[in-house]
């Protein structure tokens, strides 16, 4: 125990130079998070990218260097990229990130949520929805995406989580793409992973990664109850949900090292300044990818501190910039929808369906209960203290503790078509303004939330229909992208998700809600209150306002054999373009039943030895 505690004031003392030991830094500390929420909280979110992008001299182009390999993006897979290629020593590698180093305040994963609401975010927004989001700011979902040293890591909810083996069986026997069956990419999972929490399936996690996956303390009282109720609707309690088995309710497995968030920047790029062929290079905007007459990618062109620059590459770029912005930097390169290029007077180098087949999970947030006891009733100070000693609230993520994947035919060998994620605790009004940019009607209902006494049982489709895309606005870089999810807009969708939420609500007569007292908080949502509460048609009304992103966009540079339908082959390599790869979700077959960070990690460390083999390296 003294151990513990000698190496908990060890770990604080020298880590970022805050000594938490004394009170007076406990204070410090405490008024470094006071600042970055009220920062946060007066953040205005800039329209275009023009901050990053300004210019002092337009018409100068300087030249950066000659590299093996460059790399556009160094997020969940670009920096596993990045660092996996630099153990060759002879390639020089230059890894190109738009945004930069983190800081402090981003290690408390309870802190993710100001995050959306800093110059570590690209402040997307998707187009006016139809059928979803129509509870946010001119009916927008708050697309968010991470910009730094880490990528959307930096600001995501923590949660390591692969998904079902299906999954990946599908990419490689529905979708034909050789190399990507679960058995061949559990090496991969296994390869970037330091596990360290118990009890877990050994065999399918790895030891000797940079990337460490913990558990935290769960909230007492709650957890068990909650895990008591979900085995008496049929789910299974599992150990361990990233192992032998993936449908169930489980505790989440976190990206953490002890109470400190895990980005990919943190695991693979802590060590970058020691390695002298690795050039990470923060602030450096990619506005285009250079291809000569022969198809070949040769260098790209960026803007860094006011200047513009050109990088040349002698063996490949690899683009990893995310869903939304990689397929914005092919299209501004000429890679793209013939068509729409055309239309912005952009010219076409190759006719690709870039951008199309957005897809992503998409997430129900109007399934509230309410309990008797006040299990977050802790004032910040309190819960940065909680923090020091590395316990939740802060340590959990955005709050999720409790995970629950179901199909149903209740069959372990099917993968789910749904998800539970308990939230704990609930977002308020100003909590879930920050989220999610809410109507002023909508933030006032939130504020009925209690987020001492009530948690959110948030409903996930992880297999929906309805697809979207990401275009250009125009030519010009710093315009964001269009993106149009298109939630819902699949009729079977509406019914699944309809489905979903009546399996969740089942919890509400189970007998050990009953002895608890834990009860549904039925809200009167606004746009909905002529229909009976709790009617279908209610609950659909429900779905338009309160359904949104997971966060978990993919697909818009897809892989598979057929160059009509996607945009790379099964080894990331852009059709009809020579030494260019897309690797990041964006690249994906098709989404998994599951989070898609680690997904995301698996791709940079299997896209990097295949072009370890390629130029034949011992692997
Ligand atoms: C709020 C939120 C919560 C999430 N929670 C989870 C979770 O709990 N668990 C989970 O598994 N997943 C979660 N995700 C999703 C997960 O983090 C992402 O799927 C994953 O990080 C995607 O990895 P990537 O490599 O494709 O892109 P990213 O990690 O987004 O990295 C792309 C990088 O490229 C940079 N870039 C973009 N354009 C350019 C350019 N033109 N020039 C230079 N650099 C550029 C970006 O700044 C960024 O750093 C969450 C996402 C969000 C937004
Ligand atoms: C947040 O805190 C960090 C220290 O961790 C500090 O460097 C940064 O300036 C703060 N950000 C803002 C916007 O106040
Ligand atoms: C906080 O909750 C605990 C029980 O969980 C209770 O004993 C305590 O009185 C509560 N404090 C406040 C301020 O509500
Ligand atoms: C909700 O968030 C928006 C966007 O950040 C902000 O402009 C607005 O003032 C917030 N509303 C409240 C009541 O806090």
């Amino acid at each position: 125990m003294l151990i513990a505690l000698l190496s908990v004031f060890f770990l604080f003392t020298v880590k970022g130079g805050i000594c938490l030991g004394e009170n007076g830094n406990f204070e410090d500390f405490v008024n470094m998070v006071d600042t970055n929420i009220s920062a946060a909280k007066q953040y205005v979110i800039s329209q275009w990218n023009d901050e990053v992008l300004k210019v002092d001299k337009p018409n100068r182009v300087h030249f950066y260097g000659y590299y093996d390999f460059i790399i556009i993006g160094a997020g969940a897979a670009g920096a596993v990229i990045a660092s996996r290629l630099s153990e060759i020593n002879k390639w020089k590698i230059l890894l190109l990130e738009a945004g930069g180093p983190t800081n402090d305040f981003i290690k408390i994963p309870g802190m993710a949520l100001y995050s959306f609401h800093s110059d570590f975010t690209w402040g997307y927004n998707s187009t006016p929805q139809e059928n979803a989001c129509h509870a946010f700011l001119n009916n927008e979902c708050f697309m968010i995406q991470g910009k730094g040293l880490g990528g959307t890591t930096i600001l995501n909810a923590a949660i390591y989580s692969r998904g079902h083996s299906e999954d990946f069986d599908r990419w490689e026997n529905v979708f034909g793409n050789p190399g990507w069956s679960y058995e061949k990419v559990l090496p991969y999972f296994k390869k970037s992973e330091h596990a360290v929490f118990t009890p877990r399936d050994e065999e399918y996690h790895g030891v000797n990664g940079p990337l460490t996956i913990s558990h935290t303390n769960v909230t007492p009282g709650l957890n068990p109850v909650l895990i008591k109720a979900a085995e008496e609707l049929g789910l299974d309690y599992l150990e361990d949900y990233n192992g032998r088995y993936h449908n169930g309710i489980s505790i989440t497995q976190f990206d953490l090292k002890g109470n400190e968030r895990v980005t990919s920047a943190s695991a693979f790029l802590d060590d970058f300044r020691n390695k002298k062929n690795l050039e990470v290079s923060p602030f450096s905007f990619a506005t285009k990818i250079l291809i000569d007459q022969r198809k070949r990618a040769y260098g790209v062109r960026f803007i860094k501190n006011g200047k513009i620059y050109v990088a040349k590459a002698r063996k490949e770029i690899i683009v990893s910039a995310g869903t939304f912005n990689s397929p914005q930097l092919l299209m501004l390169s000429g890679i793209g929808p013939e068509d729409h290029l055309k239309s912005l007077q952009i010219k076409v180098i190759q006719n690709s369906p870039v951008g199309k087949n957005l897809e992503d999970h998409l997430m129900f947030i109007g399934v509230h209960f309410r309990t008797n006891t006040p299990f977050n009733n802790h004032t910040l100070r309190e819960q940065l203290k909680l923090y020091i000693n590395h316990q939740r609230p802060l340590t959990a993520g955005i709050g999720c503790e409790l995970l629950a994947f179901r199909n149903k035919q209740n069959d372990e060998t099917k993968r789910p078509y749904m998800e539970i994620m308990f939230n704990n605790p609930s977002f308020d009004g100003e909590v879930g303004n920050l989220s999610f940019l809410l109507k002023p009607e909508y933030i006032e209902l939130f504020n009925q939330i209690n987020p001492a006494t009530d948690f959110w049982a948030n409903v996930l489709l992880v297999h929906p229909k309805s697809r979207g895309s990401v275009t250009l606005r125009s030519k010009d870089p710093k315009h964001k992208p269009i993106i149009n999810p298109q939630f819902l807009s699949n009729e079977e969708d509406v019914e699944s998700l309809y489905d979903a939420v009546q399996f969740v609500l089942k919890l509400n007569n189970t007998p050990t809600f009953k002895e608890n007292n834990f009860r549904l908080l039925v809200l009167d949502y606004p746009g909905c209150t002529h229909l009976e509460k709790l009617s279908k048609p209610w609950w659909l009304c429900a779905f338009k306002y309160l359904t949104t992103t997971e966060y978990h966009p993919g697909g818009t540079n897809r892989m598979c054999p057929d160059p009509k339908n996607c945009v790379v082959n099964s080894k990331f390599q852009v059709y009809g373009i020579e030494n260019l790869r897309v690797t990041d979700i964006s690249s994906i077959a098709e989404l998994n039943s599951g989070h898609t960070h680690a997904v995301a990690v698996m791709m940079g460390e299997k896209s990097a030895d295949m072009i370890k083999q390629k130029y034949k390296f011992e692997i």
